[in-house]
């Protein structure tokens, strides 16, 4: 069977845990890109991670490069690429700087992987996706964002550590931009398929609401610098749903127009991917007040996709 190509742009903290992690999980041959001053660097971290190969068992080529020819024929591409938040610094803080170099890195993507899906990571996400998109000019079906998946392990995390169970038994659902104003939905979340708002108070289930919503700004806090392992695990599960061709329900930024009546944005919803990317948005009833959280999250997506418009039309 041919392996799979995958692409990682930006082999700073998340690219180059997803690379750790799409090794780990032999999803296919990993290529690691990086600036060409780093150059040395990104080939270094190929050739570390190439060497837990015989410990852990897996069979893939990592190179490390900067150089885009490498990328060819791959059929996903990651873009990580771009500045991560330092204290005091919102998503939003980093629209200007990471449109010119998501914008960059999809241009060169778009010639030398054509066919590739593209997993945007770098934030904040919900432009940085239609950036890609608008540079890449690629299909809409083929350009996702990765936020909910990382949203939605931290809500699932913080209902586990709740109640004490495994968070194998949590089933959930999250929608709307990455950001603060996120919707996790506990009408659709379950434990073991006992509805989560029969095991947790109403205002604990809340507290965990918001934790969740201020879960990156948690770490960054910590850390000094923004989350990697969780972005990374839920950026590769959606690597290998495309791979494997597995039909995954997950919550990502996808294209949608008369879904949710968004009109044309990319925005968290739960979707099916596969092969051939973005193959479904699934459209779920909401309540009076769960369309309303909806809809204000919406609304910032669009703030900041004319934002990103704007620094698009400045760099040409
Ligand atoms: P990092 O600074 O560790 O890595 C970023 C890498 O991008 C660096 O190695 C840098 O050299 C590289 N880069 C910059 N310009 C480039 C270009 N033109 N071409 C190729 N590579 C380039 O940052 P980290 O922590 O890996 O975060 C990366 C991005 O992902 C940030 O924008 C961060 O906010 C975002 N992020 C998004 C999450 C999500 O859930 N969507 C979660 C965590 C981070
Ligand atoms: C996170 O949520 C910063 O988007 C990044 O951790």
């Amino acid at each position: 069977m041919k392996r799979a190509k995958i692409t990682i742009v930006g082999a700073g903290n998340v690219g180059a845990t997803c690379a750790h992690w799409a090794a780990a999980k032999e999803l296919g041959d990993i290529v690691l890109i990086d600036i060409p001053d780093f150059a040395d660097k990104t080939a270094g971290k190929a050739l570390d991670l190439a060497q837990c190969g015989p410990v852990e068992d897996f069979d893939c080529k990592i190179v490390g490069t900067a150089d885009y020819a490498h990328a060819a024929g791959s059929e996903v591409v990651v873009i990580t690429a771009g500045i991560p938040r330092k204290p005091g610094m919102s998503r939003d803080d980093l629209i200007q700087t990471n449109v010119k170099i998501v914008g960059s890195v999809a241009e060169q993507i778009a010639r030398v992987a054509p066919g590739a899906v593209l997993i945007v990571v770098s934030n904040p996400l919900d432009a940085m996706v239609y950036t890609a998109w608008k540079k890449s000019g690629f299909p809409t079906n083929r350009v996702v964002g990765q936020a909910g998946c990382l949203d939605i392990a931290r809500y699932k995390t913080f209902i586990a550590m709740e109640l004490g169970c495994s968070v194998e038994d949590i089933s959930a659902l999250l929608m709307g931009g990455h950001g603060d104003d996120m919707v996790p939905l506990p009408r659709y979340t379950s434990v073991a398929g006992i509805p989560v708002m029969q095991l947790i108070p109403a205002d604990r289930l809340q507290a965990i609401i918001e934790r969740a919503k201020g879960g990156g700004g948690e770490i960054v806090k910590l850390m000094g610098t923004s989350a990697y392992y969780a972005p990374a695990s839920g950026t590769v599960q959606m690597v290998e749903a495309i791979v494997k061709d597995k039909k995954r329900i997950l919550p990502c930024a996808a294209y949608c127009t008369k879904e949710y009546g968004v009109g044309g944005y990319f925005v968290g919803v739960p979707c099916t991917l596969g092969a051939g990317g973005v193959e479904k948005v699934i459209e779920v009833e909401l309540n009076g007040d769960e369309r309303k959280l909806l809809n204000t999250s919406i609304e910032h997506v669009k703030e900041l996709v004319r934002v990103a418009d704007g620094c698009l039309g400045r760099a040409g």
